[in-house]
């Protein structure tokens, strides 16, 4: 395992990702831990940016045990310039604030091998990306210059003895195009890590790792909703620890068409796991009556959808005492790596995981702890564990569905009536985008529901029905998007059969605005 110690760069994560693609298994932590407490012996420790300066007064710090260990260490940008801090070399602001693209001429030494290797197999100048207002302006004592640009005298700098290397640019993001193999030099070449994570590898320690955390007769719960995250979790868990795991999926009545149906076969038939399905849409929708603000509907199905999963679980409990289960003490959650880094700032104590893809209130109601066996992942590695265990295609690609459902798509009033007709349009436009091959193109598309009537003419009868409107859109964050440039006549077909296939509707709209400043639900 190679440690990456996080001092709050906005790239840190990428320092994780470049490496884990190199199969090179590695833990991100806060700047602070505290070496005596790692639980694992690194192989060599990364020091990732930062928006402080070494000379800030609250700037943060690396446990000193770190420079003791005698294991390889490299700092990047910031991790440079604590390196330097640490061996009394001299940091100052630069005239100018370097951010990016540079020419990083590769110095190699003769007389010194071992430093040449984060190097390795790198020659001449090659394009860095910069983004740093310190720089160093004095060497420590004992280190050596591997590298240097028109502006850093000490963009790149190496202790041979010690192995500690320290390089001003940021080989993480892609903008450093050979970034990845100094990284790979770094944790292979001088850390000698080894180069064997693999999703198997990762589902064996982590099946292993949930079954010590559970014992022999422990049990969990956790809320499925046939999207890959929930999906991969719960079969992690059914891999793990078989029936004393149960999924509960909960039938709100507004979900997509069949899509009750799909999940059944999909997580109880196919993939084998101890699901129930709780079917409550009448409870749902009857508290949804009259209600058309959307923030109110939020609240009120997430509400609901809590009361509907503790009853649930307090079911299952007394079901299970009979046979020996113990009580059910965890709670299953497929909360993902880059959630995780939010919440392991080192500003103060963790700052709790985002709420609102959590059903939060559910830990404290029911003092339940959470496991959560993606908190490792990436997006695109839970896709490739779930390839590993057997998920369909189809499921591993699913664009992401908000809690709310179609409650939140439909604007206005949620009646059975106007699901029927979100649910249709919906379908079919999903239908039609999966047929024109584009479904994987789009990161994120749905048919909303306007609470707003339009004129039309059928035969020769005026109208006077609904707008659809859809909505497709490009992003890989989901923090901001791009709406999705359709070829014309896909659209002039979904909006055909739209029209002519689903009563109550003469009209369909396109959603041409980006996020910001729109958002990607209506
Ligand atoms: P916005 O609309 O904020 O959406 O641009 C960003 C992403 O979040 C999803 N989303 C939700 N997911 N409950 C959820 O579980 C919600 O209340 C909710 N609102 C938005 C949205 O579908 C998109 O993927």
């Amino acid at each position: 395992t190679i440690l990456i110690l996080d001092f709050g760069s906005q790239y840190s994560h990428l320092i994780t990702r470049r490496i884990r693609e190199s199969g090179v298994y590695c833990e991100m932590l806060p700047c602070t831990q505290k070496i005596s407490d790692l639980h694992f012996n690194p192989k060599g420790i990364i020091l990732s940016g930062s928006p402080y300066s070494v000379y800030d007064q609250d700037a943060p710090r690396v446990d000193p045990a770190v420079f003791k260990l005698g294991v390889p260490i490299l700092g990047i940008c910031y991790g440079l310039q604590e390196i330097a801090w640490n061996h009394n070399g001299s940091i100052v602001p630069c005239d100018c604030r370097e951010y990016g693209h540079a020419l990083l001429s590769i110095l190699k030494n003769q007389d010194h091998l071992l430093m040449n290797k984060l190097f390795e197999n790198l020659e001449g100048d090659i394009q860095v990306w910069m983004s740093h207002g310190d720089q160093l302006d004095k060497l420590p004592a004992d280190f050596r210059v591997i590298g240097k640009t028109s502006t850093s005298p000490y963009a790149a700098i190496a202790h041979e003895e010690k192995q500690i290397f320290g390089i001003q640019f940021h080989p993480e993001v892609t903008h450093t195009p050979l970034g990845k193999e100094i990284l790979r030099n770094f944790v292979i070449g001088i850390c000698r890590a080894q180069a064997n994570w693999t999703m198997e590898s990762f589902i064996d320690k982590e099946i292993a790792r949930i079954r010590q955390i559970v014992g022999p007769n422990g049990q969990v719960v956790g809320a499925v909703s046939g999207g890959v995250d929930s999906t991969v979790a719960a079969k992690l868990m059914k891999e793990a620890i078989g029936n004393r795991f149960h999924a509960i999926l909960v039938d709100n009545g507004v979900m997509r068409l069949n899509e009750c149906e799909t999940v059944k076969k999909q997580l109880g038939d196919h993939l084998g796991i101890n699901l129930r399905v709780v079917q409550v849409s009448d409870l749902f929708l009857n508290r949804l009556k009259g209600i058309t603000d959307p923030e109110k509907k939020r609240k009120i199905i997430g509400n609901t959808f809590i009361e509907v999963f503790e009853a649930e679980a307090a079911k299952i409990d007394q079901e299970t005492k009979e046979g020996n289960h113990g009580e059910i003490q965890y709670l299953l959650q497929g909360t993902l790596y880059p959630d995780v880094i939010e919440s392991i700032s080192f500003k103060g104590p963790s700052a709790t995981i985002k709420t609102h893809h959590n059903v939060g209130g559910l830990l404290e109601n029911m003092k339940l702890k959470l496991i959560e066996p993606l908190r490792e992942l990436f997006k695109d590695e839970v896709r490739e564990l779930g390839k590993v265990l057997g998920l369909d295609e189809e499921l591993i690609w699913r664009h992401p569905f908000p809690g709310p459902g179609i409650a939140i798509r439909i604007l206005g009033e949620v009646t059975p009536e106007q699901v029927a007709i979100a649910r249709a349009a919906d379908h079919i436009y999903i239908e039609e985008i999966k047929k024109a091959g584009l479904y994987r193109k789009i990161a994120q598309a749905y048919a909303a529901l306007l609470p707003v009537k339009a004129v039309g003419v059928m035969g020769d009868k005026r109208t006077y029905e609904q707008v659809i409107a859809l909505r497709a859109v490009e992003t890989s964050d989901f923090m901001t998007a791009d709406w999705y440039p359709f070829p014309y006549d896909v659209l002039k077909h979904i909006s055909n059969r739209i029209i002519n296939e689903i009563k109550g509707v003469n009209r369909v709209v396109y959603d041409i605005s980006s996020k910001p400043p729109a958002t990607i639900e209506w």
